[in-house]
């Protein structure tokens, strides 16, 4: 037996080792972790429990029968994070580039199959170069395997991917179909087709880091939603994610003690709108004002900044937040502000996670720019999540709440639970001004009588009783005691039942 168990120790040993010392060196020289390292980081100390460290390919082609390191690029298991159970895999860049197999893509199905029956998160560390160039087909229908299960499990268990390194072809796609991406700065890009390619058919002249950096993808494109200094910051914050997250659907998200006062008075909230209505002003700080501790995870911050989304806690319940930002373009809502809410929508929707919406909204963004880029199809992707949401919905409308905006940001006619409004809430088909020209046509040339038409708008509409008077508003309240009210609103609803028509699945518009 002894024998045995010095033979055990020493696979095992070797199979740590992944493609050798030397390539382990070459990978911190890059600045970036090998992949034991950074589930060191993920998980729970002592708690990750691997799985097929054993498992080699068993390609023979261009000579890969003579070429066989165990684990075969890359590392699998479960583990806890603060406690509770999710499932890993980290691509090994030093094996063969991290590149997928068709033994290294069962190893990866072996944890999404098990992540699914089990009822907990999958995360994917990637840092890899794509397909297994020698396996040919194999490597294909390998990523294809992945693929179906990744769809098979969102809405189900959440879905985490890291890109730590490079992260092309086939393993862009299995990223792109989870909820969130978080990528590394400097050390990691991600893109379909490479600068070579790119050269090749556009004759375009661009770098790995202008193509597919973190940069590209947290500002311009929004594929990451968010972008951290290093290996070992994003690693911290999917552990925060993760403590925000329950484990599958069939959870209500995890409830945290926290000392923070439900009846916490924020007087400065009071101030926090400014007497000009066309000045900005940070709705962030709502938002950190009324979280428990003000602690808010913000999710894609540098993308379609004019809409802040991301979660918080409510008496130590997770809640996502969903607010028009003021400070950019007015807080206006475009395709992509639509696009990014309206993801995020319906995350919290399939996750039972309650959304909490502030909003202050001019209305959706005019131009050709807009129109000929599908705002009509994108604005309806978040008026769509907002209106098939079961979940606990509460509206505060701060400032303005102008048009077809008003609608779509989780109005009472949306189902919304319970709204309010704050006393400075102005409530209208559009702006006094704009209102005025069109239905005061004939005295534009008028200043005097424009001004007077203008007020007389404004008097009727830039008060939220219209719509209080109606129920359209449950009440008009202190914006000091926003936090109070929320949180009893939302006591009111841990129970909620609501449940849309039976049907296969809607049919977002895309
Ligand atoms: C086999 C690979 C590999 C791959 C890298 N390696 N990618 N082996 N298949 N796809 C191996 C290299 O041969 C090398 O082995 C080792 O990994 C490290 O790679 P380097 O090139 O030395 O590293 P680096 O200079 O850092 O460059 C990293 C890289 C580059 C940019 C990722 O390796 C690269 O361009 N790889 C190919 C990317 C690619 O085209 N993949 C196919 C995508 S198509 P040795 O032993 O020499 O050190 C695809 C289709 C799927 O994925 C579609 C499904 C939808």
């Amino acid at each position: 037996m002894k024998a045995v168990i010095e033979e055990l120790e020493r696979k095992r040993a070797a199979a740590r080792m992944g493609g050798g010392e030397a390539r382990i060196k070459a990978q911190h020289e890059k600045g970036k972790l090998s992949a034991r390292e950074r589930i060191d980081v993920l998980l729970d100390p002592g708690s990750f429990e691997e799985f097929d460290m054993f498992v080699e390919h068993d390609c023979t082609e261009f000579g890969m029968a003579e070429k066989k390191i165990p684990g075969d690029g890359v590392v699998t298991g479960s583990g806890t994070i603060n406690g509770r159970l999710v499932y890993v895999f980290a691509k090994d860049f030093t094996v063969f580039g991290g590149s997928l197999s068709l033994a290294h893509a069962r190893k990866i199905c072996k944890i999404q199959d098990a992540a699914l029956k089990n009822g907990a998160p999958v995360i994917g560390l990637f840092d890899a170069g794509g397909a297994r160039i020698q396996e040919g087909v194999d490597a294909l229908g390998g990523y294809a395997e992945i693929f179906q299960r990744n769809v098979l499990a969102s809405g189900v268990v959440p879905q985490i991917s890291v890109i730590m390194g490079p992260c092309a072809g086939g393993d862009v796609y299995s990223p792109a179909m989870t909820d969130f991406i978080f990528m590394v700065k400097d050390t990691s890009y991600m893109y379909v087709t490479g600068p070579d390619v790119v050269k090749t058919v556009t004759n375009e002249t661009v770098s790995h880091e202008e193509l597919g950096g973190a940069s590209v993808h947290a500002k311009k494109s929004g594929v990451a939603d968010a972008a951290f200094g290093n290996d070992i910051e994003a690693l911290v914050h999917v552990r925060r994610l993760i403590d925000f997250l329950p484990l599958n659907n069939r959870q209500k998200p995890p409830v945290r003690a926290t000392a923070d006062r439900p009846d916490r008075v924020e007087d400065s909230l009071d101030t926090l709108i400014p007497s000009n209505p066309n000045k900005p002003y940070d709705i962030r700080e709502l938002i950190v004002k009324t979280a428990d501790e003000g602690d808010f995870f913000e999710i894609a911050p540098d993308y379609a900044a004019n809409i802040v989304i991301g979660f918080g806690r409510l008496e130590g319940q997770t809640v996502g937040f969903v607010a028009n930002q003021p400070l950019v373009l007015a807080g206006v809502l475009d395709i992509d502000a639509s696009k990014k809410a309206a993801r995020f929508v319906r995350f919290c929707d399939a996750f039972e996670i309650p959304i909490i919406t502030f909003v202050d909204v001019p209305g959706f963004l005019p131009g050709t720019r807009q129109e000929f880029g599908g705002l009509i199809k994108h604005g309806a992707k978040l008026l769509f999540a907002y209106a098939e949401a079961t979940v606990p919905k509460l509206t505060v409308i701060t400032r303005k709440a102008y048009g077809g905006a008003y609608d779509v940001m989780a109005s009472k006619h949306l189902r919304g639970d319970i709204n309010y409004a704050w006393p400075s809430a102005e409530i209208a088909v559009m702006g006094a001004k704009g209102a005025a020209e069109i239905i005061h046509r004939a005295d534009l040339s008028d200043p005097e009588k424009m001004a007077a038409h203008t007020k007389a708008y404004e008097d009727r509409f830039a008060n939220p009783f219209v719509a209080a008077a109606r129920g359209y508003l449950d009440d008009v309240i202190l914006p000091r005691n926003t936090r109070l009210r929320l949180i009893k609103a939302l006591r009111t609803l841990r129970d909620k039942k609501l449940t849309n028509p039976w049907k296969k699945h809607d049919n977002i518009p895309l």
